[in-house]
């Protein structure tokens, strides 16, 4: 087998591997995260404080999260301020859910 044809399987598992982390929350639906925020009235604050929906809040130019890690934290602390306890599963939904906003890789 020439070189480049090794190559070409290793580039494959290479693409594979970058699709998987497209979806930084593989465990969550966001269609369910869709629920939840809505149930949680989770733009309540955020409308009032940007107007609109409120999620212009996740795209303002000078937003907070920029990585999952600091998109659950942000999720979890303000999830206190609904007095909400999610699960880690609901976290995964909402940060699937909000990820449509965030894109993050
Ligand atoms: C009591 C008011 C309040 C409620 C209710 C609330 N939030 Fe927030 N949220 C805030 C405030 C205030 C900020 C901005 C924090 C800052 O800029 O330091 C924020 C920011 C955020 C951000 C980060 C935006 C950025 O800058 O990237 C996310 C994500 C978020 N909220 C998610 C949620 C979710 C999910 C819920 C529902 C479980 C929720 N919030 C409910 C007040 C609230």
């Amino acid at each position: 087998m020439r070189p480049t044809m090794r190559l070409i399987p290793a580039l494959l598992l290479l693409c594979a591997a970058s699709a998987a982390q497209a979806a930084p929350f593989p465990n969550g639906n966001a269609q369910t995260g869709e629920k939840l925020f809505n149930q949680y009235k989770c733009n309540s604050c955020h409308a009032a404080m940007l107007g609109g929906d409120g999620s212009a809040i996740f795209t303002r130019a000078d937003r907070k999260v920029h990585n999952p890690t600091q998109l659950i934290e942000q999720i979890r602390f303000c999830s206190g301020n609904v007095g909400a306890h999610l699960t880690p599963q609901e976290e995964q939904h909402l940060g699937a859910y909000l990820n449509r906003y965030y894109k993050l890789p």
